[in-house]
């Protein structure tokens, strides 16, 4: 991949205003933030901006508000926040208030970089959305990758083009549907796969397993099955932990009756999983193993998470559910990376690139 503008490469910024694209969406309660790390990752990029004499105006989206403007996903919240951590930097209204934004509207683009002087793009867990803050200002701006942005790149294609061998990739939530192009693309780079969580029924299906009530995705069944007959080795659980009749929970084979649902892995393929990954040398982990914000049912993501602070492995943790389960367990300084973006590393490690890095690529100013 060709390298992106840095930082560096921006012409002087003494006394310029520059847009900086963030990926602030952060997960709120009540209206107050539960977990800030998008927030704080931004902050080396904003503070290079700063001391190089730079006037900063942020923009994020937050939430999916549909292009039309709505308090429940108002950015207050993450201003009130960013005014304490990065006092001075301004922050525009939610972008997706504006239809504009998702659709990549070339006057909405016009709109959002009239006045400014350069363009930053350090929203890497937004990235693969071709949307207008992401791929239009470095057509009409000087435009450079911010530090994260950077980083994330420089980690997540290390581990596409050159892992620490073996390369096992540990992957885990409900649909096999939406990771089924990484899944192939991660299969051509390991050398083990771990599948955990509701789709590893989908897999325990198309082995011809009876999974009860489980989650499956009838119409995923075929490509399980091609994925199972190539020749990498697919790690499936053994045995889970499920509810059943009168909220009974109950450790089981993989051959479930009808109504009983698996929703978590059990503690025989947890200990099987946690041998793969302390052999590892590089561990990519998406995804818990089942149900974690259930005490009942969060064993298994635990012990996995364990297993990948454990390992002297390499190991990157991709972003969302699997980042929370590690807050959850309070092991998030455990791990090697935790990327800010859950779909983002997905596709950058499946395709190798990504429509905002493109972009920066083809900026005008380059
Ligand atoms: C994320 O949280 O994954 C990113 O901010 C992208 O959000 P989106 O999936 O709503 O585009
Ligand atoms: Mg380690």
């Amino acid at each position: 991949m060709a390298t992106v503008p840095q930082l560096e490469d921006l012409p002087e910024l003494d006394g310029k205003r520059v847009l900086l694209r963030a990926d602030f969406n952060v997960p709120l309660e009540d209206g107050s933030i539960t977990d800030d790390l998008r927030i704080r990752a931004a902050l080396p990029t904003i503070q290079w901006l700063v001391d190089h004499g730079a006037h900063v105006t942020a923009c994020t989206h937050l939430g999916r508000p549909k292009g039309e403007p709505n308090p429940k996903y108002s950015v207050d919240p993450v201003r009130k926040r960013l005014a304490e951590l990065a006092p001075g930097v301004e922050l525009l209204d939610n972008l997706r208030f504006d239809p504009g934004e998702e659709s990549n509207d070339p006057a909405f683009v016009k709109r959002l970089v009239d006045g400014f002087d350069a363009y930053v793009n350090d929203a890497f867990g937004a990235s693969h959305r071709a949307h207008a803050s992401i791929v239009g200002p470095p057509r009409h701006l000087p435009s450079a990758a911010g530090r994260l942005l950077a980083k994330e790149v420089e980690v997540l294609l290390g581990l596409r083009d050159q892992p620490r061998r073996p390369f096992v990739a540990v992957l885990g939530g409900a649909k096999v549907s939406d990771k089924l192009g990484v899944i192939d693309a991660l299969l051509d780079r390991v050398d083990a796969l771990i599948v955990g969580g509701g789709m590893c029924f989908t897999f325990l299906a198309a082995q011809g397993h009876s999974i009860g009530d489980s989650l499956c995705e009838r119409d995923q069944i075929e490509s399980c099955k091609r994925l199972l007959a190539q020749s990498k080795p697919i790690h499936l659980p053994s045995d889970v932990t499920a509810l059943g009749p009168g909220d009974e929970v109950r450790q089981a084979g993989v051959d479930l009756p009808d109504g009983w649902k698996g929703l978590d892995i059990g503690p025989g393929s947890a200990a099987e999983f946690t041998d793969v990954i302390l052999d590892a040398g590089t561990v990519f982990w998406n995804g818990p193993m089942g149900v974690f914000e259930d005490d009942r049912f969060a064993a298994g993501t635990r012990t996995v998470a364990q297993a990948v602070v454990d390992t002297k492995a390499f190991t990157v943790v991709g972003g969302g559910d699997s980042a929370a389960a590690l807050a959850h367990f309070g092991m998030t300084d455990g791990v090697d990376w935790i990327s800010t973006g859950g779909g983002a590393s997905l596709e950058l490690l499946e395709l190798g690139d990504l429509p905002g890095l493109q972009a920066l690529r083809e900026s005008v100013a380059r």
